[in-house]
């Protein structure tokens, strides 16, 4: 079975983000696709130094926090979808700090994520939500990844958004035919 990976990048592990990749995954599952999780937490991150020790092993030299389990999760999935809160109309600066780290070590030096589908979704209390939807799909392009499409822009407001829970499943339906093949 084809997997999808969920990327949670707020620190709350049960909170908006999550709620709305949850709205994307019931929409996966519905189309016999597996998902995994990953979960950023409230852990602290490196930022990349430049060191190109991921040059030739495709890792990153610091250890002691989660970049290299999420390269794994990256490499492994059939399809990505990265969730992020919105900070001050981008995304949260943890997560990127951790995917600028990820795509040096895997598109800079390698292009390992070439054609693998993606999307990237954000949560916001008010606005801020394209800003932060360019700046991850930004990762993607550099990637020679497909940006999955909804019918809008994938803001999602809070559980009583049902327009916003809408665009998600419109989202998982496009997401799943994508990696099914249409
Ligand atoms: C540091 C910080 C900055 C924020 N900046 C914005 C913002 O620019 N626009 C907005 O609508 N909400 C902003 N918010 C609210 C969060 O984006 C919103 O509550 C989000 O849904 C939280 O997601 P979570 O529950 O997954 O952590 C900010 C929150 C924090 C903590």
């Amino acid at each position: 079975m084809k997997k999808i990976f969920l990327v949670n990048g707020s620190p709350n592990k049960d909170g908006n983000t999550a709620d709305a990749l949850r709205v994307v995954e019931g929409v996966l599952k519905e189309n016999d696709l597996d998902t995994f999780w990953f979960h950023l937490g409230k852990s602290p991150v490196h930022g990349c130094v430049n060191c190109r020790y991921c040059a030739k092993v495709h890792r990153c030299a610091f250890r002691d926090d989660l970049c290299n389990e999420l390269i794994e999760g990256f490499l492994e999935a059939d399809g990505i979808i990265v969730g992020t809160p919105v900070y001050f109309a981008g995304p949260n600066g943890a997560l990127c700090a951790l995917l600028d780290r990820v795509f040096y070590a895997t598109a800079n030096f390698g292009q390992m994520l070439k054609d693998k589908p993606a999307a990237a979704v954000a949560t916001c209390w008010r606005a801020g939500a394209t800003p932060s939807i360019d700046r991850l799909n930004k990762y993607f392009m550099y990637s020679q990844m497909p940006v999955v499409s909804s019918d809008y822009w994938n803001g999602y407001l809070g559980s009583r958004d049902g327009f916003g829970t809408g665009v998600l499943r419109t989202l998982g339906e496009n997401m799943a035919a994508m990696v099914q093949g249409m």
